[in-house]
């Protein structure tokens, strides 16, 4: 299959329901979600705890597009194998998570994953130019890491940058962070593919009421078509 280039739209279950995540993965996808993104978070490398690789296999059976797994996380590489066995398609780590992130993306791929590196806003794009040909996404954060529903900080730059030199590389950019309607056009306008919603997206619905998580989506998808 051909590089799919055209713009994704991912709900973070952040901001879903936690005591009831398989009914509102259905739900979001049946409302137009191109993935899934999930994010994990361990109090660590972010002040904040979500969950971990079991959580992940428990949910897997209930996504059926793309499990997009963020890991906010320090160390990272003892626990790749697990998320790659828990399903996920996308395991995403962060540049300043440790000393050796080119070890950690040869172990994501090893395990049978796509590999997706991370760039906090305080992290300049440069960053990646060595990682580009064993990377399948660059994630560039539009906030601090840890917490949904923050402002959105313009990486708008960073993007284009990014944009360029990834070139025709098969690489995703994916936005994480403060994607509103307002926002989506300024980083789709720069070069992303992927936007990650967390807010945005579950703001206003319930797995009973799922409807506005499509008027949801379908108000991001708009202000950039
Ligand atoms: C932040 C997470 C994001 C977050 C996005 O640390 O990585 O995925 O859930 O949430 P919103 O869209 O509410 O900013
Ligand atoms: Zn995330």
């Amino acid at each position: 299959m051909s590089f799919d280039r055209s713009v994704k739209i991912a709900p973070s279950i952040l901001s879903a329901d936690f005591a009831n995540f398989g009914a509102e993965i259905e739900a979001v996808e049946g409302q137009g979600a191109d993935w899934i993104h999930v994010d994990v978070m361990d109090g660590h490398f972010v002040p904040n705890i979500t969950f971990g690789a079991s959580t992940c296999a428990a949910i897997r059976p209930h996504i059926k597009t793309i499990m997009d797994v963020h890991l906010m996380i320090a160390p990272v590489d003892p626990y790749i194998e697990g998320f790659a066995e828990a399903g996920a398609d996308f395991i995403t780590a962060h540049v300043e998570a440790g000393p050796h992130i080119h070890r950690t993306l040869q172990a994501i791929r090893g395990a049978g994953a796509k590999a997706g590196v991370a760039l906090n806003p305080g992290t300049p794009a440069d960053a990646v130019v060595e990682l580009l040909d064993m990377v399948d996404l660059v994630c560039v954060m539009t906030v601090n890491p840890g917490f949904g529903g923050q402002k959105f900080i313009d990486m708008t730059a960073k993007v284009r940058r990014l944009r360029e030199m990834i070139g025709d590389r098969p690489i995703h950019i994916e936005i994480d962070g403060g994607v509103t309607p307002q926002t989506a056009p300024l980083v789709v306008e720069a070069g992303a593919d992927v936007l990650v919603a967390g807010s945005a997206v579950f703001k206003g619905g319930s797995v009973t009421d799922p409807a506005p998580y499509g008027e949801n989506i379908r108000a991001i998808r708009a202000s950039y078509t």
